[in-house]
């Protein structure tokens, strides 16, 4: 009678009831940010930004910065670096001194049609990179372009702190280049988590101890004869069915979690740099020797592979450039066994995907450095792009079809001019219809 609130039947299976709640409520809230850190860029931003919020808090204007990382990795990395280093366009750092908003948006959105109008430094720089062209942008908005250059002023103002990757509030953002990692402040948060979760599932331990004393109440106590300590409570614990329930919605999310973030990744090998027969090596000959990719990737232009030079292509130079090498060796060992170098392949999409680089490097006029990154500046190729079917979405939803000079998208231009003022990107072209890409 002097009982606060009875222990009835009902209250007990509620009570059961939301302890597996509070349980697998904890095991998602878990699981969450690895769930969403799937690899293509769109969702690799989606981590970046929810783990980038706490960071801006702490810093002025650091989400911005944090924004602008991502945007810039996905878009701008391949080409530019936010030092003054140059990559395929110069050097990032002080460019937002350089010019003021309204260049540099417009330069961003469409840099051609700013060269065309004879702007006289976009007509310089134009030709000082000898007129490499550069993507234009025109769907990024101008907080996103204020946002890449928060990011290039932070960057180039604390090179070796971004370096470390302790960037304070960009850290977050993005993972590094080789994606998928997860940065210092995502383990923190992480772990953080980790700890709530114990201390909670401590105090839930407390509350059922004395819920379950409260409920023998002094009676008869013949199931827990091990009574005081800990190893009571331990046994007590194990043969408590919400407990259980609980232990067991736990251990099933968490399997379920690991099972889908592997299944995300079967087959992304984004990063991939395996060690070849010979130690070629693509900053020497691509970029100090400026060897045109061509040269040697014969197929880019006229089909769907690229090829892989065969060892007489090599002998053209090595015939007489370091025969004593005991690397260039390898190349005449080759060609005297008639036997061709065993290259390790490193990009591979599926079979029952189809990609063909003509379309992309000759009719697309894009550069290799879109998808391969700036392999004149490896000394062992790697896969830098993730080759995911997002990956080659997100780039046809974003990129405009180079029509000039190409009577064959004349009447499709005029006829798209006539429903739409957006500029014709790969998308209106069937770029995403599944059998353009799936045999
Ligand atoms: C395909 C390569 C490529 C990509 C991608 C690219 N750029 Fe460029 N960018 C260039 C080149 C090349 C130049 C030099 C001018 C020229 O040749 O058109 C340049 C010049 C610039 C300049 C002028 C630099 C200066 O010193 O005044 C800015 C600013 C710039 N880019 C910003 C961006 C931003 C922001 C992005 C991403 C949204 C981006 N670029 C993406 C190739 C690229
Ligand atoms: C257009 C000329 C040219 C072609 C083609 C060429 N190379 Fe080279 N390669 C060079 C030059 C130049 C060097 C630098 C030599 C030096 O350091 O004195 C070099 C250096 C090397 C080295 C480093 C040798 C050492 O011990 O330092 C290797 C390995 C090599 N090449 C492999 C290859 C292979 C494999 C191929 C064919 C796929 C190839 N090269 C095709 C010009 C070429
Ligand atoms: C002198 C010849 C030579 C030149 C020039 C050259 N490559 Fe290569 N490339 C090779 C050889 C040999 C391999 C295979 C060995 C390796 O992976 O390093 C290769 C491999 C590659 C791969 C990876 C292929 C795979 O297995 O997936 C890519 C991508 C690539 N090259 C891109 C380029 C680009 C882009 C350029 C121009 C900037 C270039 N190459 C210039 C000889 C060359
Ligand atoms: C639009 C993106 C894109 C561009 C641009 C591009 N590549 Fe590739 N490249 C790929 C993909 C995707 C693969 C994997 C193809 C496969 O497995 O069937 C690949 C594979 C390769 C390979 C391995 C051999 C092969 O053909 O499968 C080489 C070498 C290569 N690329 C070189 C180049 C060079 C050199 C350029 C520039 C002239 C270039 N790529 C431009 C996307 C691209
Ligand atoms: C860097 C941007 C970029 C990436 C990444 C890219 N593409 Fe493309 N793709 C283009 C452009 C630009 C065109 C339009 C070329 C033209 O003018 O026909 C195109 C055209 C195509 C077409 C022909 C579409 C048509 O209607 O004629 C196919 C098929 C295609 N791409 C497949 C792929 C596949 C498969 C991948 C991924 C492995 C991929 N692309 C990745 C830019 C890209
Ligand atoms: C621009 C080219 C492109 C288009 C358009 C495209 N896909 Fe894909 N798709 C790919 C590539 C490349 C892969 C392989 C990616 C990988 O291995 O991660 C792929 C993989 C897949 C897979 C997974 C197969 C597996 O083994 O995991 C399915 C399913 C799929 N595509 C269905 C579709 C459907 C349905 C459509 C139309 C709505 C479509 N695709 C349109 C390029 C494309």
């Amino acid at each position: 009678m002097n009982i606060p609130f009875r222990m009835d039947a009902k209250f007990c299976s509620f009570f059961n009831y939301s302890k597996s709640f509070v349980a697998i409520l904890l095991a998602i809230l878990l699981s969450v940010p690895t769930l969403v850190s799937a690899q293509d860029s769109a969702a690799a931003a989606a981590p970046a930004a929810g783990a980038a919020a706490p960071a801006g808090a702490a810093s002025t204007g650091g989400g911005d910065a944090a924004k602008g990382e991502s945007i810039f990795k996905n878009n701008c990395a391949q080409c530019h670096a936010p030092t003054d280093e140059r990559v395929v366009g110069p050097g990032l750092k002080g460019a937002s001194s350089r010019h003021d908003f309204a260049w540099l948006s417009k330069w961003v959105r469409n840099s051609s049609a700013m060269i065309a109008s004879g702007d006289a430094y976009a007509v310089k720089i134009y030709n000082e990179y000898s007129k490499a062209q550069m993507t234009s942008f025109p769907n990024l908005s101008d907080d996103d372009i204020k946002a890449i250059f928060a990011y290039v002023d932070q960057a180039s103002a604390a090179p070796a702190a971004a370096a470390g990757g302790a960037a304070p509030a960009g850290g977050a953002a993005a993972g590094d280049a080789k994606g998928g990692a997860p940065s210092d402040l995502f383990v923190i948060v992480l772990v953080a988590l980790v700890v709530v979760m114990v201390l909670v599932l401590g105090v839930l331990l407390v509350i059922v101890s004395l819920l379950s004393k409260a409920v023998k109440g002094g009676g008869a106590e013949t199931e827990a004869p091990a009574g005081e300590g800990f190893g009571g409570l331990l046994k007590r614990l194990t043969v408590d069915p919400a407990i259980r329930s609980a232990t067991l919605w736990i251990f099933v999310l968490l399997v379920l979690k690991s099972t889908l973030d592997g299944a995300f990744n079967v087959g992304v090998q984004q990063g991939y740099a395996p060690k070849q027969p010979i130690s070629f090596s693509h900053k020497l000959h691509a970029g100090e020797y400026k060897i045109d990719c061509n040269y040697c990737h014969t197929g880019v232009n006229r089909g769907k592979s690229a090829h892989i030079p065969s060892a007489n292509i090599c002998m053209n130079c090595h015939g007489v450039i370091k025969k004593e090498s005991p690397e260039i060796q390898k190349i005449y060992t080759s060609i005297e066994n008639n036997q061709p170098i065993e290259w390790v392949r490193v990009h591979n999409l599926p079979d029952l995907a189809y990609f063909n680089h003509a379309q992309h490097v000759n009719v697309g006029g894009l550069e290799c450095q879109n998808c391969h990154g700036d392999v004149e500046k490896m000394e062992v190729i790697q896969q830098r792009s993730s080759l995911t079917m997002g990956w080659c979405i997100d780039c046809h939803r974003k990129t405009e079809v180079n029509t000039k000079d190409n009577q064959y998208y004349d009447k499709l231009v005029q006829l798209h001019a006539s429903e739409s003022k957006e500029a014709l990107k790969v998308a209106d072209i069937g770029g995403l219809e599944c059998s353009k890409c799936h045999y």
